[in-house]
């Protein structure tokens, strides 16, 4: 139920430039993650690598005892298997219905009959809330409908991994919220590792296990949501805070006469706001990714900031949690009769997530 990944020392060029270097990390097998930083900053260069469609200069892409960009080009098509990816611009073929755009990969990679291909496409669909759209092609549909599609061929070949690239750009905060309770859900449901990359700042604060942050050619920091939420580092603080005040600027990074101007007008950065409480599933089941409020806090000797794991309702998590719990269906024991319990006073936070925002 999901893989691990583990960066080594990943560097990245085209020609001359450098992308990013020496970046390590390991993204947890299930859990959710999501990788941050400004434009250009090479967040969709990372996604394709670790899919293995560009080729890093130097360093280690592990899955197993697999290195990816050491592979011979036979193991690498098997491990690609293992992925399924959203791109960026969703990359659906106008000329075939969405039947058809979500069918693809099975009918290209698998020897299923077309009964089968129909059965999964279809419970595809129904995961990203697309059925009865099978015979829309993607010029009839709205954006967000696009990358429900784009995500549900992503899905078709039961993914190990789940890379996405930007699923919120263009939707409305409503969709996007939306958009959120699906990885969520599916998530708790297939258990498989999601990389997500986003410039949605809520998206990040609510919705991940990890957070990872690319900044000037490097991974400024990647770990629990907790720990980056709770960061005064400069970089990590202003970019999850959606700040003016800090070291980025509009050209990605200040001149030192900027930084000395905010420093003389006496900006200071103020107080943390409060960590979110973290989306939670709408199905009833638990994610196995998921931590406990608070626990890397307590774990790590960090006060989290005042007001913190506390949502609209004003139900404080942290005292929460065991009883939620409790009452949730753990991954991969929904019966045939579906999902478990609902936790009493439902709904969970969500899906716009909770206070601190
Ligand atoms: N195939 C390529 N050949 C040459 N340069 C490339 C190629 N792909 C990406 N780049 C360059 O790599 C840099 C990072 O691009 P990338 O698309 O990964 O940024 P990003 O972080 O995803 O940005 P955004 O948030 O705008 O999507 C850019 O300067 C881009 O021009
Ligand atoms: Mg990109």
């Amino acid at each position: 139920m999901g893989v691990e990944i583990r960066v080594e020392g990943l560097t990245k060029s085209f020609g001359r430039q450098v992308i990013w270097q020496d970046v390590s990390l390991t993204i947890p097998a299930g859990e959710i993650s999501v990788l941050l930083g400004p434009s250009g900053t090479g967040k969709s260069v990372f996604l394709k690598s670790l899919v293995g469609l560009l080729k890093p200069d130097r360093g280690h892409i592990w899955i197993g005892e697999r290195d990816l960009p050491h592979l011979p080009e036979a193991q690498l098509y098997e491990t690609r298997k293992l992925f399924g990816v959203l791109f960026q611009d969703g990359a659906l073929f106008g000329s075939m219905s969405l039947f058809d755009n979500i069918a693809f990969p099975l009918r290209e990679h698998t020897r299923k009959s077309e009964s089968e291909v129909k059965r999964i496409v279809l419970e595809k669909m129904d995961m990203v809330g697309l059925l009865g759209a099978e015979h829309k092609l993607p010029g009839e549909i709205s954006g967000g409908m696009r990358k429900r599609a784009g995500l549900a061929r992503a899905l078709v070949l039961d993914p190990e991994i789940l890379l996405v690239d930007e699923p919120d750009s263009g939707l409305d905060p409503v969709r996007t919220a939306f958009l959120n309770q699906v990885f969520i859900d599916l998530n708790a449901q297939i258990g498989a590792t999601f990389l997500i990359v986003t410039h949605d700042i809520n998206t990040a604060r609510t919705v991940p296990d990890n957070i990872g942050l690319l900044y000037q050619r490097h991974l400024a920091m990647f770990g629990p949501r907790e720990m980056l939420l709770s960061s005064e580092e400069p970089v990590v603080r202003q970019f999850l805070n959606a700040s003016k005040i800090g070291p980025i600027g509009m050209s990605e990074e200040k001149d030192e006469s900027e930084l000395e101007a905010e420093a003389k007008m006496g900006h200071d950065p103020g107080k943390l706001p409060p960590i979110p409480p973290q989306q939670m599933p709408s199905n009833g089941l638990l994610r196995s990714g998921m931590h406990a409020p608070g626990a890397w806090c307590a774990a790590h000797g960090v006060t989290p900031p005042p007001g913190s794991f506390i949502d609209d309702l004003g139900r404080d998590w942290v005292a929460e949690w065991p009883r939620y719990v409790s009452s949730m269906t753990p991954v991969g024991a929904a019966g045939p009769g579906g999902p478990g319990g609902q936790f009493p006073g439902s709904p969970p936070p969500g899906p716009a997530g909770g206070a601190g925002r």
